[in-house]
């Protein structure tokens, strides 16, 4: 065995560094660090999603569970993307950061054509889901979150991912779920903000289903203009909008707004991670940014949906013919879970577009209190246990307090395509009604009242 001195030096000074290291790695175990950044400690798990996965496993043990925890579309995709995206499936390459300028063309064509809006291929920037792009825009922006109660599950804790300071603006059930330029101004009063601020408005609303009118925007615009904000526009239920008015806020507030949306709701393709944000002229420096950040990130939205996505989006009339299908289902379901809540003294606000409301249960507060029960999840728990119906409380992930006895009603459970083929086949001149909901929504139409039972025994 051949044994040279450099080996041996090796072997020593091996020896005594590893003898270091040891030391070293000792006192790092000792002092047991967390793995976890100190800012995301206590940092749980998207709320809805979880809650979702937990009612999922009750069902899958062949349990009785009316869902309405979780809120994605219940149609099937829009037909025309399955061909599309089966044609579309050979497309390899990575793409532009921003996506095809094709698709960015289209996407703001689109948009043109439902909202009236006019904006520019080259401020679009397509990305696996909104939800990315949204987070992105947040990592980048220097200054502080502005967000909504009742909110989106997400914006609070991406603004925390990002490492912001986030304020709550309020809003109550009597005023619509609506903000306010009081409200907004009240927070400046209250807190020495930063003099950059991001403002997540959804519009149409998750959770409440809320949305504003063209006057209400031009109030806020002003209030936005006078305080420097700059507004995440999340407008993903705006297709959905029940009566085909959807009000966009880019159109009131342009040089401000960045317009969030994608195929998730209203072509029923969560899955298929396809959103986009478009960016004003003003805001080039925060686009650049995003894209910057893109390139480090998420390199480019999936090829094949990206394809798919142009031939769907310039396919308008099968895009408006699906869209007025579900959104007629969609409203008269809100229509229905809206009458029977108030007729036993439920107080919700009538939701206009989307998938969403959110209902206080205060009329029964004096009867929980007797039996123990004082914040809205427990008056969840007894509504799962008593007439196995599933709803996320409001409290802490909405940004509401944990005693309001408000809950995110989604009125999804039921089988999309059912319901679809049926309206189709009524045809879009005859209107639908109860009856059509328990025929082809049954399972929602059941649930409903199951849980306006519970409501009057409880009193
Ligand atoms: C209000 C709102 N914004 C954004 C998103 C994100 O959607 P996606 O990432 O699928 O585009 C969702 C999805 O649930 C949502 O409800």
């Amino acid at each position: 065995m051949s044994y040279s001195y450099s080996s041996a030096y090796d072997a020593v000074t091996n020896g005594i560094e590893n003898g270091k290291h040891e030391v070293e790695k000792n006192a790092r175990i000792s002092a047991k660090q967390s793995l976890i950044s100190s800012h995301l400690q206590n940092y749980s798990p998207a709320s809805n999603l979880a809650f979702n996965q937990r009612i999922k496993k009750m069902m899958a043990s062949g349990e009785t569970v009316y869902h309405f925890g979780f809120g994605q579309s219940p149609f099937p995709v829009i037909e025309c993307a399955v061909k599309a995206l089966q044609e579309s499936a050979h497309e390899k390459d990575y793409l532009p950061v921003q996506g095809i300028p094709e698709l960015r063309q289209t996407i703001c064509d689109f948009h043109s054509r439902f909202d009236g809006t006019s904006l520019k291929q080259e401020n679009v920037i397509v990305g696996p889901g909104s939800k990315e792009l949204i987070y992105l825009l947040m990592l980048v922006f220097n200054g502080d979150i502005l967000v909504v109660s009742p909110t989106w599950t997400t914006y609070r804790p991406q603004s925390h991912l990002s490492r912001h300071r986030s304020f709550v603006i309020n809003t109550s059930l009597d005023g619509q779920w609506k903000i306010s330029s009081s409200a907004i101004e009240k927070v400046f009063e209250q807190n020495d903000c930063h003099p950059n601020r991001l403002l997540i408005l959804c519009n149409p609303c998750n959770p409440s289903g809320t949305a504003y009118s063209a006057d209400e925007l031009r109030e806020l615009a002003d209030c936005f203009r006078k305080n420097n904000i700059y507004v995440i526009a999340d407008e993903i239920y705006g297709f959905m909008n029940y009566d085909g008015t959807h009000e966009s806020l880019v159109k009131y507030y342009p040089e401000g707004s960045i317009l969030s949306s994608s195929l998730s709701k209203w072509a029923g393709a969560g899955g298929w991670r396809l959103g986009y944000h478009i960016f004003p002229d003003e805001l080039n420096e925060l686009k650049n940014a995003v894209i910057s950040a893109g390139t480090h990130t998420f390199s480019c939205a999936p090829s094949p949906m990206q394809y798919a996505a142009l031939k769907v989006m310039k396919d308008i009339p099968q895009c408006e013919e699906y869209m007025k299908h579900t959104t007629r289902i969609m409203a008269v379901i809100a229509d229905f879970c809206y009458r029977e809540l108030t007729s036993v003294g439920v107080k919700v606000v009538k939701p206009r577009g989307g998938f969403y409301m959110l209902p206080d249960f205060e009329i029964i507060r004096p009867n929980l209190t007797r039996r123990g029960i004082s914040t809205g999840k427990e008056m969840c728990q007894a509504i799962l246990r008593e007439c196995s119906v599933a709803l996320m409380a409001g409290g802490p992930a909405f940004l509401r307090p944990s005693t309001e006895l408000t809950v995110r009603l989604c009125f999804v459970n039921f089988d999309g395509a059912l319901a679809l083929k049926a309206s189709r086949d009524i045809g879009l001149d005859v209107n639908l009604d109860d009856q059509f909901i328990q025929t082809y929504c049954q399972v929602t139409y059941d649930g409903i009242k199951a849980l306006v039972k519970w409501v009057v025994e409880c009193n």
